[in-house]
């Protein structure tokens, strides 16, 4: 069966909700998808499916304040589909979008611990723009990225 990718609807936000932290390992990030990005950001989120079943999604969204930017907030595969090019198709998309709204850059953060997302944004050709201790508080350092079209 093939996978398709669409656009996210409001209805979304629980499914990804209930894979996003086994997707992740195991690590809590349930708490840091709001549903805001199935309703308002909806031009910019992806949901995967093969069939009926959720396989992948992404979470983006044009910044407000640098007008040449996209951010991404998440990407997500499920672990059976790892390696199939499915993030690479997720951020095709995201490209595609932020080319369309005159977007220049693509940024995102992503953990140091996080080597396989390092990797793989580096391999879409983003470029580590630094490590930031304390980014998003106490103990919660950050790998910037950043990918120019
Ligand atoms: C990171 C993640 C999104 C990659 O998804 P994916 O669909 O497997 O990625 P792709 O198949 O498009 O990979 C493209 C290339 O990126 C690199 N890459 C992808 N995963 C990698 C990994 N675990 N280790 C090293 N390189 C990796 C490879 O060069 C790969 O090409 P190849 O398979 O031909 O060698 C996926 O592993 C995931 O969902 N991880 C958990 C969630 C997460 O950490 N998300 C990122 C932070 S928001």
């Amino acid at each position: 069966m093939s996978v398709t990718i669409r656009s996210a609807e409001p209805a979304d936000h629980a499914r990804v909700a209930s894979v996003i932290d086994g997707w992740w390992g195991g690590r809590r990030m349930r708490e840091m998808l709001p549903r805001l990005f199935f309703v308002h950001f909806r031009e910019t989120t992806f949901v995967a499916e093969e069939g009926e079943e959720l396989v992948g999604f992404l979470c983006a969204f044009a910044s407000q304040t640098y007008l040449d930017e996209m951010y991404c907030h998440f990407v997500g595969v499920h672990p059976v589909h790892r390696r199939t090019g499915l993030a690479t198709a997720l951020y095709e998309r995201l490209f595609a979008a932020a080319r369309e709204h005159g977007r220049t850059v693509v940024s995102c953060v992503t953990s140091p611990e996080n080597t396989a997302s390092i990797d793989f944004h580096r391999e879409l050709g983003f470029e580590v723009v630094g490590e930031i201790a304390d980014y998003d508080g106490a103990g919660e350092p950050r790998v910037l990225l950043r990918k120019r079209l």
